[in-house]
């Protein structure tokens, strides 16, 4: 796995994703995007490892609004950048649908 912190992930997570979207293990309750748990529960059961899903979740951060149409309020590109990006994207790699997943911030 390359360089993250998902520890520093988490914290930014809370602050800047939390407000749209559920993720468990951040113990926030946004309901404007998808829920990340559901979102990502069914690749991890079937086997998607951990760098897969943190590469959607990068591209996500990135390139959120380059698909307008969708019907409902998008997610603004570029949240985030660089090194804090890729801090969250592995912390959502590996907490998504796993509760109390052992990371503090
Ligand atoms: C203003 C609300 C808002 C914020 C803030 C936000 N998102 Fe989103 N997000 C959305 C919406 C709406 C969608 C679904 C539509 C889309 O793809 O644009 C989405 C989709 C996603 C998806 C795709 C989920 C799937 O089902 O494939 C991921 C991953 C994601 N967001 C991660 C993040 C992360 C990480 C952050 C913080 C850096 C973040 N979002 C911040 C609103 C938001």
């Amino acid at each position: 796995m390359t360089s993250g912190d998902p520890a520093a992930g988490k914290k930014l997570f809370k602050t800047t994703c939390g407000s749209c979207h559920t993720l468990a293990d951040a113990g926030t309750t946004g309901a404007i995007g998808p829920n990340l748990d559901n979102a990502f529960g069914s690749d991890k059961a079937q086997g998607f490892d951990v760098q897969t899903i943190r590469d959607v979740v990068r591209g996500q951060i990135a390139y959120a609004d380059s698909d307008p149409g969708t019907g409902h309020p998008g997610m603004p590109a570029n949240l985030l950048r660089g090194q804090d990006a890729k801090n969250v994207a592995v912390y959502v790699a590996k907490c998504s649908a796993r509760p109390h997943c052992g990371v503090s911030g």
